[in-house]
């Protein structure tokens, strides 16, 4: 498939009509010995997956990619890119929602529009546990429609309000947001991509669940640890570092 998309310095596009999987096809292009910096387009996935072995339904309409890195540090180090992704979604959707559009961010990475999730970042890497051999960003963002009766509700740019999103043009600016808060990673650290995503992050301070495989746990959001896990104020425990979860607000349990 040709197409023209700006993409920053050091950034390349591989682009189909229709795919399993980008973060499968960038995965594979990854063991085959790709360099980084591969951008990985697909318009719709026939397997698209989300966290925790959810499946991610990719009609087309929808915005499905994954960028290819090398980052070269330890996994934990690696685990904050993904706050460095719904940063970069974030400033990408912006121009195209209404000016009174309510986004924030839902730890880990969900990114909400007036609440409901418009969209999903998934990570996924390789190599020994020391290093990071190379690291996939899946990133899913509903543009046309949403999926209805998912776990947590959703919603779309065309649902909030957008009009005649070129989805060229959305992922040049959601991988030149990314370009742009990389530098400020590798360069300063975890600190300003935490402190962006908290500006911005629900329920801050207030209470939240947190549904972990086994069973849920009901605290005070207190902030991100320096691996970006959560830290949950259990009511009668204290602080605890919750690595993996998902989140819930009172009102909609
Ligand atoms: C989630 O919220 O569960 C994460 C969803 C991630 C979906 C994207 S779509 C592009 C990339 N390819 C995939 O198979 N998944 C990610």
């Amino acid at each position: 498939m040709t197409v023209s998309v700006n993409l920053p310095p050091g950034y390349r596009l591989k682009a189909f009509d229709t795919l399993d999987s980008t973060n499968e096809e960038a995965k594979r292009q990854a063991l085959a010995g790709a360099d980084p910096g591969l951008v990985v387009w697909a318009k719709s996935q026939s397997a698209g997956r989300g966290r925790r072995g959810r499946t991610w339904v990719s009609p087309a309409g929808g915005l499905y990619f994954s960028l290819l890195l090398k980052p070269d540090c330890p996994p934990a180090r690696a685990a904050q890119l993904s706050f460095v992704s719904a940063l970069a979604v974030a400033e990408g959707v912006a121009p195209d929602l209404p000016r009174d559009r309510g986004i924030a961010f839902k730890w880990p990475n969900d990114l909400l529009v007036n609440g409901r999730k418009i969209s999903g970042i998934l990570l996924e890497s390789g190599g020994g546990s020391a290093r990071v051999a190379w690291l996939v960003v899946g990133i899913g963002i509903n543009v046309d429609s949403h999926p209805e009766g998912t776990e947590y509700p959703a919603t779309s740019l065309f649902g909030e309000g957008a009009k005649g999103v070129r989805h060229g043009e959305l992922l040049g600016r959601v991988v030149a947001a990314f370009h742009g808060w990389l530098g400020i990673w590798e360069r300063e650290g975890f600190e300003p991509v935490r402190e962006a995503w908290l500006g911005a992050a629900r329920g801050l301070g207030e209470p939240i669940s947190v549904r972990l495989p086994d069973r849920t746990l009901d605290g005070i959001f207190r902030g991100l640890a320096a691996e970006g896990a959560l830290i949950l104020d259990v009511l009668g425990e204290g602080e605890r570092i919750i690595p993996a979860g998902d989140v819930y607000f009172p009102a909609e349990e």
